[in-house]
């Protein structure tokens, strides 16, 4: 495994591959890495003939200090995990300096509303921080296929949008969410959690499940009465939100339209911990 931590590294070895022709896979990752994302570097070993991981816990794309500070870290036990995958896998793991030099400046993007919805009703700027260092990293690895997980399917829209605004040659390549046996989305939060919790967050999912199912039995708001009453009624769990919305636009729109697909999202407190997942309805 070759472990970088300077953009001037990558662009060597990034010119070489380029001039043998390869193609490149990139997995942009925060590290604290889990099955989730080694699903991603499959994927990746799979189809691509040069693959790249990035570890880089971004500090533009958290609008909360504490956040920012409480996001796991665990680089020793990150390697391991990759180095098992394959060792011809390459990681690049810089500083804040190396990616932001002097100042953490956020490059802002018409993304067309997708940023203004779901998630980003809560986290202001978030999706221009994701936005300014996926930029980063796509103009420095050129990939010819980035892989992203479906649990953050709502930056998985902003990326593809992204794609379009600066007219990157990328694929981009949206993998399944893995979960644990009870149903929760693997992220790395989850470490966060304790284990009593861990089990009951099992709610999330089942949640999910219960808005597809009653999608076309009842009206959105008797569902979403139903399902804030179970979740908030668990020590430690708050609803932040659950929309049903369109699986394209991530706009709330009438159900009767039979050729459009729709998505339900959520996002559960726990302890103060953000847990998002989401399933396609329709
Ligand atoms: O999904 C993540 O881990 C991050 O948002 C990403 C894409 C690596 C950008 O920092």
């Amino acid at each position: 495994m070759q472990l970088y931590t300077l953009k001037s590294q990558v662009e060597k070895s990034i010119d070489k591959a380029k001039d043998l022709k390869k193609t490149i896979g990139l997995v942009p990752t925060m590290g604290s890495l889990h099955q989730g994302h080694l699903s991603l570097l499959k994927k990746a070993v799979q189809s691509c003939e040069v693959v790249w991981v990035t570890i880089f816990v971004n500090p533009t794309q958290f609008n909360n200090k504490q956040d920012l500070n409480n996001y796991p870290k665990n680089i020793k036990k990150d390697l391991k995990m990759i180095y098992e995958i394959s060792k011809n896998i390459f990681v690049f793991n810089p500083e804040i300096s190396e990616m932001y030099e002097n100042k953490l400046k956020i490059e802002n993007f018409d993304f067309q509303d997708l940023d203004k919805e779901l998630e980003g009703k809560y986290r202001n700027n978030h999706f221009s921080g994701v936005g300014t260092i996926v930029s980063k990293l796509f103009n420095l690895f050129k990939p010819t296929k980035a892989f992203f997980g479906e649990k953050d399917f709502q930056q998985t829209r902003i990326i593809d949008r992204l794609i379009k605004i600066k007219n990157f040659q990328t694929e981009l390549v949206i993998c399944p969410t893995v979960r644990e046996q009870n149903g929760l989305a693997l992220s790395s939060r989850n470490a966060l959690l304790s284990t009593e919790n861990k089990e009951k967050a099992a709610v999330i999912y089942k949640t999910l499940i219960y808005c597809k199912e009653n999608f076309e039995k009842k009206s959105f708001k008797n569902i979403y009465n139903d399902c804030k009453k179970e979740i908030n009624s668990l020590n430690d769990f708050e609803l932040e939100y659950l929309e049903i919305t369109d699986n394209k636009t991530l706009k709330k729109t009438k159900k009767n339209d039979v050729k459009k697909s729709f998505r339900v999202f959520i996002c559960v407190l726990v302890n103060g911990v953000r847990l998002i997942d989401n399933i396609l309805v329709k």
